[in-house]
């Protein structure tokens, strides 16, 4: 069957990221062993090496050598300046203090924005070899297997898993409080060190739920899509549905969403 102009494009975008998100993955895995400079960013522990830098370098070349009109924003190298309907997301490593540390709960995470919304996000773990993607409307796989969110309804019985920021001094909710909120009641919740992988457990059913009070864009553009193609829901604090540009994000089943923003609510 002939495939359309839409078709035809989405099957390029998809094994452009596809190709693009495995070769990245790349330099992580081979630059994990190896001695890597680390630099400070903003706050004592908000670190990038140079991997993080080696990634961003293939992936920012990769885009502008096939797509040289389309928009970009990366974490380290921030916003380009061109005026297109498609912008890449980018953040070639998630997870730099568990890398910098040799810890391997990182990824490389890339979507596609079109019109301002995210059409295609992949989420890439080279140590596990996981690779999660996702299409908007044809959902979410990893490795090629379809995924989807867990069934848990009681948030008593919930597995859930949070990230916090690198310093939140003189924000308005604690992000401790949320936490000790459920470890009180003896409500399991881990802390792995990667957003983009946090959502995409949530997307698999490894997790029931996520949130975070501080993400950025890059941390989240692909795997919010992932969550949300697998069955689950994103929204922000406020239970609107989760915007790039905001800054507060609860992912999970669906099913325990109520609880779950109730707790962060009121905590
Ligand atoms: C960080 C991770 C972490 C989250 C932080 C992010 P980075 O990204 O996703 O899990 O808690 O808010 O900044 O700095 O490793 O790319
Ligand atoms: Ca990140
Ligand atoms: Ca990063």
């Amino acid at each position: 069957m002939k495939q359309t102009g839409i078709s035809y494009l989405c099957n390029m975008f998809k094994s452009f990221l596809l190709d693009t998100i495995r070769a990245a993955g790349q330099v992580l895995l081979e630059g994990i062993d190896q001695n890597f400079q680390v630099d400070h960013k903003t706050a004592l522990n908000d670190l990038v090496t140079e991997v993080d830098k080696h990634a961003e370098t293939l992936i920012l070349e990769r885009i502008r050598s096939h797509f040289p009109d389309h928009a970009l924003l990366s974490e380290e190298s921030g916003a380009s300046q061109q005026t297109s309907i498609y912008r890449w997301i980018i953040d070639p490593l998630d997870g730099t203090v568990n890398f910098a540390h040799r810890l391997p709960i990182c990824s490389v995470s890339i979507a596609l924005e079109k019109d301002g919304e995210v059409i295609m996000g992949a989420v890439y773990n080279p140590f596990l070899q996981e690779l999660f993607f996702a299409e908007k409307g044809k959902g979410a796989y990893l490795n090629d297997r379809a995924i989807h969110v867990s069934q848990q309804d009681d948030i008593q019985q919930a597995f859930l898993v949070t990230g916090f920021p690198y310093q939140w001094r003189d924000m308005p909710h604690d992000p401790v409080e949320v936490f000790g909120y459920f470890i009180k009641q003896g409500v399991p919740v881990r802390r792995l060190g990667s957003a983009a992988i946090d959502l995409c457990w949530v997307a698999c059913g490894r997790f029931d739920g996520y949130w975070e009070h501080y993400i950025h864009a890059w941390d989240v553009a692909a795997g919010a899509l992932i969550v949300r193609e697998a069955g689950g829901m994103v929204t922000d604090f406020s239970g609107q549905p989760f915007q790039l540009n905001g800054s507060q994000l609860i992912a999970s089943n669906g099913h325990i969403h109520p609880q779950l923003l109730q707790a962060v609510q009121t905590a």
